[in-house]
Formats: structure tokens, C-alpha cells, sequence
């Protein structure tokens, strides 16, 4: 293990050529969490790329508080822009403050207000979809209410439901391969590989979808109380709002960062309440007081205290993005570490949750260490990152998590049908593949 004359601890165990690429296409949670032992700021290598990972939550506050300084950049933002186009994800500091302001009131608390209207109608139509004694694909109905819930939000006209489909379609491969393409070495991403050509149809796929719903809201020229119609608004009253390329990728962007999260939020807490009956039962007495069985609704949030508390402490153990870099564009201080301009730097929710030193315990299941009465380390629990980046969704995945979650449990006993756990498949978000729960005990 060396460190360099910048002050950045090398990881050890590069391969030549490959660097740290197999224990990161292998087991990337547990090559993280070893990092910490070697400094605050390590250096890791995927093939001929080098990044560094921030170890320590002030550090990692201070790259997302200095948006300037440490821009969007490296190989998953790259990757994500060029899926989705330049949206509030992955636009550089020079385009954010705009973007951010055209989308900000689509976020606003009004909008959620009746976006949670949208949203008691999906969980509604999912749970009572499910009838005593099933199995069910956990990841598979999550998505589904996610996908169908947030697509709602997007674009409400009938004449979008095709197009919805078809985003709803691609999304898996697109996932997938942001993934791939963001650890693969260049040559690799270029060939013909399965893999790729998938990503690449189911790219081009959900693109053209997105595009036609545009036209369709511009040829009808109503407005549909959804986020499309908002941006469109925006764009016409102020003339200098996004472009037409810009609408795109917004939407594409809420699609991507949107679904994908909030299902795999829900998947984890659904796997954690069936490790974890204790807790399940608590959360039983907590929605049957406020639910009975009914479907929870945006008046109900108040009052459905550990159902939040669950979601929060699954997104510390699980937290879906677990890994997203950065950019330099000038020389900076962190730390005692010089580090030079169009460095990537890496920092990882997951790595950070897991730390004892910030997170004690951090293996362990406990809802209650989210009680006000508890201390927490500043800046130790991150799923939403921070700064003028973070999420703009946050809001709106914890309502729709914290509904979902409680009127599944005031309806249905929850277990899991099989004994493995569900296999973990790191791509964008920290994906639990397969998760099959049987439920039982339907009192609707
Ligand atoms: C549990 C669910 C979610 C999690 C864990 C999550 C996590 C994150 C994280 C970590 C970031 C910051 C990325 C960075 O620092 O590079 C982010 C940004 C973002 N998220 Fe979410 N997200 C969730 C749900 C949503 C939803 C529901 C939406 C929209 C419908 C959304 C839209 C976005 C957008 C547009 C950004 C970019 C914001 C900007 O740069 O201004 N997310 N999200």
C-alpha cells in the first residue's frame, strides 16, 4: 500500500491492466467497505481509470456542499448522460441552477399533495391485487407500483400510456447497462457484445417513446396537471426555459432516478420487516391504529411514525444509489490531499452507512435509532446525497414508500418463501434480485 506525493492512499491489490475491476464487478460492497482501513481518501483503479474514494462524511459534505469545484463527472455520470441526455443528473454546475429551477415546482409541497392522491390509487389497485397464500416477486410488484405511480406523475394523458409501456419495457436493460458501461474499459463498451446491443436498442427505444409523448402534449396543447405539462408551461411563459432537448431529458432523467430507487427502497424494506417479524408487528399495531385496513393517504403521513422510521433505516443498510462520482475542475484541497484537476472521485452512501465509526452497529436492523432522542454523526446518512445536487425526488419517495409500506402491513402478514437471501445485484441502485415473500392473513 503506498501513498502518493498528494497525500491519496493506493489501494492495494491492483491487477495490471485491470486494476481493481474484478473485486468490483464481483463483490463491490465488501471491496468498499475494506477501503476505509486505508485512509480517508483512496485510490482505486478501473482498468487504466484511476478514482478516488472519499472515506469520511465531512469530507464527502464538503465535495457536495462545493458543486463548483467538484462537478458531476467520471465514468457513471458520463454513462448516464449519455442514456438519458444532459437532465438535472448529470448536466454540469453550469446548466444546474437553471434546470433545477424549471423542474424545482413540479417537487413543491402542493404538487406532492396531489401526486399522494395518485399514489393511494396505485398502492391501492397493487395490494388488493394480491390474495392470501401467494407468492409473490417482491422486486417485480415494486417496480410495477413505482413505475406505474411515477409515470402517472410524468405524463397523466391517455394518449401516454403507450409510450409508458415502452419506457417501463426498456428501463431493466438501461439500467443494467449504465452499469456495465460505466466499469467497462472503453474498448469493451464498444463492441458488438450482447449486452450492449441490448442496452443500445432499449436506449433508442424508450428515447423515440419520450420524444413522441412530447409531440403528442404539444399537438393537443392541453394542460394535464403532470410534470410534462409543467415543463412545456415553463418553457412557453418564460421563453427562456429548457429546450426541447432539455424537456427530454428531464423526463427520462425523473424516470431513470426515479423508479428504479423508489422500487428497490421498497424491495429492501419488504425483505428487512420478513427478517425482522418484530418489527413487522410493530408497524401492525402502528397502521392498524391509523389504517385499520384502508389505503394510507397523504393525511395519514403524520401519524405513521415507525412506518418512516423503517423506510429510513433501510435506506442507511440498503441505500439504493451506493455509488456516485465526482468531478474536479481545478486543483482543491481535501483533507491534507492536493487533489488535481479531472480527478474522479467516488462517494458511496453504502461505504458510509457501514462505517462503525459513524454508523454504529451498522449491520444492525434498528428502526429506533432514528427516534429524535438519538444522536446522529452529521452527515453519516446520505441516500439522497446533498448539496444543490441533491435528490429532488426525496420528498416524494418517502411519501410514496411510507404509504406503500404501512397499507401493505395493515393488509398482509409478510414472510419469506424461500430461505436464501435475495442476491444482491449492484448496478445504478443496489438491486435485491428475486425476492420472494408469501403473503397470508388478507383482511380486506
Ligand atoms: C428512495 C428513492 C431515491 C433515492 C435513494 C434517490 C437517491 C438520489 C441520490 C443519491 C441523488 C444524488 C446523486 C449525486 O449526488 O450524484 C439523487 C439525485 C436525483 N434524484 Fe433521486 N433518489 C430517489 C428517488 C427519486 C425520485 C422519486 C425522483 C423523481 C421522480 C428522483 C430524481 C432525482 C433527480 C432528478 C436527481 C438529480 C438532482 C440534481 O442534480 O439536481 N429521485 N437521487
Amino acid at each position: 500500500m503506498a501513498t502518493d506525493h498528494t497525500g491519496i492512499t493506493h489501494a492495494p491489490g491492483a491487477l495490471p491492466i485491470v486494476g481493481h475491476l474484478v473485486p468490483l464487478l464481483r463483490d463491490p460492497l465488501r471491496f468498499l467497505n475494506t477501503l476505509p482501513s486505508y485512509g480517508d481518501l483512496v485510490q482505486i483503479r478501473l482498468g487504466p481509470q484511476r478514482a478516488v474514494v472519499v472515506c469520511r462524511p465531512e469530507l464527502v459534505q464538503q465535495v457536495l456542499l462545493h458543486d463548483r469545484t467538484y462537478d458531476k463527472g467520471g465514468p457513471i455520470i458520463e454513462r448516464i448522460g449519455n442514456a438519458l441526455g444532459d437532465g438535472l443528473a448529470s448536466c454540469p454546475h453550469s446548466a444546474h441552477r437553471r434546470q433545477r429551477r424549471s423542474v424545482q415546482p413540479a417537487f413543491s409541497r402542493t404538487c406532492l399533495r396531489e401526486y399522494a392522491a395518485i399514489m393511494t390509487e396505485e398502492i391501492d389497485a397493487l395490494t388488493s391485487s394480491w390474495s392470501g397464500g401467494q407468492t409473490i416477486g417482491v422486486d417485480a410488484q415494486m417496480y410495477t407500483l413505482a413505475s406505474d405511480t411515477i409515470a402517472r406523475t410524468l405524463f397523466t394523458a391517455e394518449a401516454a400510456g403507450p409510450a409508458v409501456e415502452t419506457v417501463k419495457e426498456c428501463l431493466p436493460d438501461i439500467f443494467r447497462g449504465i452499469y456495465q458501461q460505466a466499469v467497462f474499459p472503453p474498448l469493451l463498451r464498444r463492441l458488438p457484445l450482447p449486452s450492449n446491443l441490448r442496452y443500445e436498442r432499449a436506449r433508442n427505444r424508450a428515447w423515440a417513446a419520450v420524444s413522441k409523448t412530447i409531440s403528442l402534449y404539444r399537438q393537443d396543447g392541453e394542460t394535464h396537471g403532470d410534470v410534462l405539462s409543467m415543463l412545456l408551461k415553463t418553457q412557453d411563459d418564460t421563453g427562456g426555459g429548457l429546450s426541447d432537448d432539455e424537456i427530454h431529458a428531464q423526463i427520462m432523467t425523473l424516470l431513470v432516478a426515479g423508479i428504479e430507487s423508489t422500487a428497490v427502497a421498497l424491495t429492501w424494506a419488504t425483505h428487512l420487516l420478513c427478517q425482522h417479524p418484530d418489527v413487522q408487528e410493530r408497524l401492525r399495531t402502528e397502521t392498524a391504529d391509523v389504517l385499520g385496513t384502508r389505503t394510507a393517504t397523504w393525511e395519514d403521513l403524520p401519524r405513521l411514525d415507525l412506518a418512516r422510521r423503517v423506510i429510513t433505516e433501510t435506506l442507511r443498510i440498503y441505500p439504493p444509489g451506493w455509488i456516485l462520482t465526482r468531478t474536479t475542475t481545478t486543483e482543491s484541497r481535501l483533507a491534507d490531499a492536493v487533489i488535481p484537476p479531472d480527478t474522479t472521485l467516488i462517494y458511496s452512501p453504502y461505504l458510509i452507512h457501514h462505517d462503525a465509526r459513524f454508523n454504529p452497529r451498522p449491520s444492525a436492523f434498528d428502526p429506533d435509532r432514528w427516534l429524535p432522542e438519538q444522536q446522529q454523526v452529521r452527515g453519516a446518512f446520505i441516500p439522497f446525497g446533498g448539496g444543490a445536487r441533491k435528490c429532488i425526488g426525496d420528498n416524494y419517495a418517502l411519501i410514496l414508500a411510507t404509504m406503500a409500506l404501512s397499507t401493505i402491513v395493515a393488509r398482509w402478514r409478510l414472510s419469506h418463501a424461500d430461505l436464501q437471501r435475495p442476491h444482491i445485484e449492484p448496478r445504478v441502485t443496489l438491486n435485491p434480485h428475486k425476492l420472494q415473500v408469501r403473503v397470508s392473513g388478507g383482511s380486506i
